[in-house]
């Protein structure tokens, strides 16, 4: 009786404990998992229209239709002219009602801090600010001009956001610290320079560009040299001996993109510090991508892409990590590309038309903690809408939720994605000592292909068992080679149901719905979890 009583207090105060963890994200063996109250969270994520969080009486229709999608987490716009449209007054009016909404659903947030910069321009910052030009300085243009974006060398401008995002934070804190809606925040919004040119200049930046690299830079990235991305490596020349060149010289055409990258670095190193200081949940950037072909200035320049993230990683630790906004095709290159950075994965926008296939390739082989469509509240739920494919795709994700958060750290999960246009028509995995095949599934008998793309994840629950979610692909099952010299056979295939929190049968499939026992054919389009047991002789 004594003993059990010692328990319960150990466990009482365990989970007291548990509670007052605030979210944190780690990356374990390979996996990159999001901690809430001290136990990993899967975060089925969507990042709403940039006009659709800034009122109250939004929250009361978007999130319950998300909570119905099955989406666990909204991604939302806080503005800083929303919550400071006067300097030093502020009103969180606004996100508290989406907290309060949001608790109601049982969802969670992250908000977006659409302070100095959104999409390279700073709209969102208040008239105050942006009337202010003496105070907060813009950036100038190629042609002298003063640009529609804050410079990064504004004192006062990095002062006042910092300001305004401290006092945010320090609101969640006494609003949100024990239920922890709020899971995590990005800071800024693919921040950047746009337009000929790619840099600030202002006779500021003229000067600074022309002077010598700082030695924290140049430090970091000799000290990093074998882990540079390769466009940084063929850019970074500082030469030898004492005293670094300017710019120009050490980083040569890529001098004014990595001098932007810099700034803009240091400035948000002080609102994340400030943010921190009064509420420390983890803290990320986002980036627009440079598609092919384009040059520094088509694409925000100086934005935290992989390509020069080093230089982030220089000027700014404070941050958590850097977040790819995915829109361009290959997008598995995209995440590894952030992967192997050292980032925690997490996929903040994405297309929401394939969206179903690439959350399962970010939270299945690249282990993700979370993946996020972009624009998911105008989304409808209609058979047609990519609304539905998320819908159902999320569905089942939440119902294989522990399954996945379990075999993430041990590498017990695989998952790929084929499209009709890829290159080869096939794509194998390995997992558990089977290597699991997949091509686009076809109709029968008119052998047409049932999707233009499909995925799916494989996660190994026992020895020979396997959890198979997806669509759109047929998947036959070999030995793998490196394993032994067997064959492998397929013992059942069952398509299963959640409830309750167990796993039920709805059917066996087998004949003409296995190929006569051969492979698995999914379903070309609906989204389901199938149960496969394998054996070998
Ligand atoms: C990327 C931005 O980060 C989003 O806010 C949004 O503008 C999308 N592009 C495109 O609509």
């Amino acid at each position: 009786m004594r003993l059990f009583a010692v328990r319960l207090a150990l466990f009482l105060v365990c989970t007291a404990l548990a509670a007052q963890e605030l979210p944190t994200i780690r990356i374990e063996n390979g996996a990159s998992q999001l901690l809430v109250h001290g136990k990993p969270f899967l975060a089925l994520a969507g990042e709403l229209g940039n006009s659709s969080s800034l009122t109250a009486a939004e929250a009361d229709t978007i999130l319950p239709h998300l909570a119905k999608m099955h989406f666990n987490t909204a991604l939302m716009p806080v503005a800083w002219n929303e919550i400071e449209p006067a300097e030093n007054q502020f009103d969180f009016s606004i996100p508290d009602h989406w907290i309060d909404m949001a608790r109601q659903q049982r969802m969670h947030l992250v908000f977006l801090w659409f302070g100095s910069w959104k999409n390279a321009f700073s709209e969102y910052a208040p008239a105050w600010v942006l009337a202010d030009t003496k105070r907060f300085p813009r950036a100038i243009g190629i042609d002298g001009r003063p640009l529609e974006i804050l410079s990064t060398l504004g004192q006062q401008t990095a002062a006042a956001d910092s300001k305004a995002y401290a006092a945010l934070m320090a609101h969640l804190r006494q609003k949100d610290a024990t239920e922890q809606t709020v899971l995590f925040i990005q800071v800024e919004n693919e921040v950047g320079v746009l337009g000929l040119g790619g840099r600030d200049r202002s006779a500021e930046a003229d000067k600074l560009f022309n002077e010598p690299v700082p030695t924290q830079l140049v430090s970091y990235l000799s000290s990093h040299r074998d882990a540079l991305s390769p466009e940084l490596a063929a850019h970074f020349h500082p030469g030898v001996g004492s005293g670094f060149g300017s710019w120009a010289q050490v980083f040569s055409d890529a001098a004014d993109e990595i001098f932007m990258a810099w700034h803009y670095g240091l400035f948000v190193e002080q609102v994340v510090k400030a943010g921190k200081a009064a509420y420390p949940l983890p803290m990320y950037m986002n980036a627009q991508l440079p598609a092919p072909f384009e040059t520094a200035g088509d694409y925000p320049s100086g934005g935290p892409h992989p390509l020069y993230q080093a230089a982030y990683r220089a000027a700014a630790p404070s941050i958590d990590f850097y977040a790819p906004d995915i829109y361009w095709p290959d997008f598995a290159r995209w995440v590894n590309l952030y992967r192997f950075a050292g980032n925690p994965v997490f996929v903040p926008e994405a297309r929401p038309d394939v969206a179903p296939w690439n959350a399962l390739f970010t939270i299945g082989e690249a282990r993700g903690f979370g993946f996020s469509p972009f624009g998911v509240d105008s989304l409808d739920d209609s058979a047609t809408s990519p609304g539905h494919a998320i819908s159902e795709a999320y569905a089942n994700l939440a119902d294989l939720s522990d399954n996945i958060l379990a075999a993430q750290p041990q590498g017990k999960i695989r998952a790929l994605v084929l499209n009709e246009h890829d290159f080869r028509p096939s794509q194998t995995v390995a997992l558990g000592g089977y290597r699991f095949r997949a091509m686009l599934a076809r109709t029968w008998p008119a052998r047409e292909l049932a999707a233009t793309t499909g995925g799916m994840m494989v996660i190994e629950t026992a020895p020979n068992e396997f959890l198979i979610a997806g669509s759109g692909l047929s998947v036959d099952f070999t030995r793998d080679p490196d394993t032994d010299r067997q064959i492998a056979g397929i013992a059942s295939i069952e398509q299963l149901t959640f409830a309750d929190g167990k796993w039920t049968t709805a059917r066996v499939l087998n004949g003409d719905q296995s190929d006569q026992g051969r492979r698995l054919l999914m379903d070309g389009k609906e989204f389901h979890v199938y149960r496969v047991k394998l054996y070998v002789y």
